[in-house]
């Protein structure tokens, strides 16, 4: 049984991407699971952090994106092929990992989303089950699932959340990147009301943090009363500091790197740590199955 966790945020530039493709790689190379990255968001940014452009490049030319499947229940046509469009052996870590997949997203999928609604009045399918409807049996064959969403809750995301378990929040943490953290939560105990799924919250993750700056630490300390009295979810003790090698990891250059020490930093470097601190975090609360090794290596 997988487990499906969306990333998803109101908040444009928050670490989504970022935490997404960090969480992959670790959780493949240091725990031994079998991972899948959706990528639902049109900017691509995780499909091109995990790929590249020219590998991007192919699968858009021959319909391998989720702009496809998406366009083919609104236009009635028929080019999308789940098992074609996902790529295998992903990252730039030592030539691609084969545990690490992704279905890739495109950057014609902009404007699709305004199209989506048009679905219903032509197919025999609600707008949120267009993912559900491709993909509900094959992604039992991975450990975890994790769906980079764009930057909004509107109906690309909702088919995200209508095949997840679980969904995280990454924010800054700011005033103006956590204004809008209750009215997701509400918005997702409002989803499941409507759609009878069941997707909850497995917290907060500071991302970009600076130890050094005042606000970070007085906002976190509300989120963190506020978690405390269950107004908010948990807030993960793990905070992602901002780091440069951080920014240069969703940089896909071929076979430039071998290990996670080389892409992240050395044990020791405050990102490296982090991502291993995160990963094993996420794990404890996602809670795989017990047969599942969650045994380490670097
Ligand atoms: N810990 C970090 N330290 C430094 N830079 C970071 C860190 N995390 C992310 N960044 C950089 O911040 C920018 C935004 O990050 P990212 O793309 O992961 O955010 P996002 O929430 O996915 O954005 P969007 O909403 O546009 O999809 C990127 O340029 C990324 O390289
Ligand atoms: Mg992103």
């Amino acid at each position: 049984m997988s487990k499906v966790v969306s990333i998803i945020n109101l908040k444009g530039g928050v670490g989504k991407t970022t935490i997404t493709v960090a969480l992959a790689e670790f959780l493949v190379i240091k725990h031994h699971l079998k991972v899948l990255v959706i990528d639902l968001d049109p900017q691509t940014n995780s499909t091109v952090s995990l790929i590249g452009e020219e590998e991007w490049e192919k699968k858009n030319k021959a319909s391998e994106t989720l702009y496809h499947l998406f366009k083919d229940h609104i236009d009635d046509t028929c080019q999308f092929e789940l098992e074609n469009s996902v790529v295998k052996n992903c990252s730039n870590l030592s030539g691609g990992l084969t545990n690490l997949h992704l279905i890739p997203s495109s950057l014609d999928f902009v404007g699709i989303q305004d199209r989506l609604i048009n679905i219903g009045q032509t197919a025999l399918i609600r707008p949120i089950d267009v993912l559900k409807n491709a993909v509900q049996s094959y992604i039992q064959n991975y450990d975890i699932v994790l769906i980079d969403c764009p930057p909004n809750l509107g109906l690309v995301t909702q088919n995200g959340l209508n095949i997840s378990d679980h969904y995280i929040i990454p924010t800054i943490p700011d005033h103006l990147s956590t204004y809008g953290i209750p009215q997701i939560i509400s918005s997702v105990k409002s989803f499941n009301r409507k759609t009878g799924t069941h997707v909850t919250p497995l917290g907060i993750i500071a991302s970009m943090y600076r130890s050094s700056v005042t606000r970070h630490n007085s906002t976190l300390r509300k989120l963190t009363s506020q978690a405390a009295a269950g107004e908010l979810p948990r807030i993960f003790d793990t905070r992602i500091p901002l780091a440069s090698k951080a920014a240069d990891a969703t940089h896909y250059e071929a076979d430039s790197v071998n290990t996670l020490k080389q892409k992240y930093g050395w044990a020791g470097s405050n990102i490296y740590d982090a991502f291993t601190n995160l990963t094993e975090e996420f794990l404890r609360h996602v809670e795989l199955p017990r047969t599942k090794s969650t045994q380490t290596t670097c």
